[in-house]
């Protein structure tokens, strides 16, 4: 998919979260941290205003919400950063999604889960990723932002 710079001024980083990202804070918080998901999207959207940016922050538990989404910020977003959460790991709808991206795209993990089961070794994402962050807990989406605009940077030039 040939990719052309779309503007970042105005159109948004879409941080896109899968599925049981909303238990953050109280889900396995020695694995994924005490932050919640509004810390980490408060956290995310600051990071954001520092490069003069805007962020599109959502979470589902459902698998066809996120091919919509990750569909949708081909024409109005300017990149992905996407924590697919299991789906990660079995879901080639998500890939085929990522596939048709026209703009940078970032997967994020809180855990680092090469360190894991072997089930968490194989990433769909990874194949259609720019990038990957993973085991630095909610930090890692502010890194990702940082990364994205990089990326953009980039594409410009
Ligand atoms: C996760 C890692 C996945 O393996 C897991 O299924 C998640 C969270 C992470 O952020 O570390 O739900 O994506």
């Amino acid at each position: 998919m040939a990719r052309k710079a779309q503007s970042s001024k105005t159109f948004p980083i879409y941080v896109l979260n899968g599925p049981n990202l909303n238990l953050l804070g109280t889900r396995e918080p020695e694995v994924y941290g005490h932050a919640t998901l509004a810390d980490i999207e408060k956290a995310v959207k600051a990071r954001a205003k520092t490069h003069g940016l805007t962020i599109t922050f959502r979470q589902s538990n459902h698998e066809g919400e996120l091919v919509d989404w990750i569909q949708e910020a081909r024409t109005t977003g300017c990149g992905v950063i996407l924590n697919a959460g299991a789906y990660t790991h079995t879901s080639v709808a998500l890939l085929d999604a990522c596939r048709a991206m026209n703009h940078p795209l970032i997967e994020v993990h809180l855990s680092n889960p090469y360190k894991r089961e072997p089930y968490r070794r194989r990433s769909f994402i990874a194949e259609a990723a720019d990038a990957l962050i993973c085991g630095l807990g909610a930090n890692g989406y502010l890194f990702a932002v940082d990364a994205l605009v990089a990326l953009l940077k980039e594409e410009k030039e």
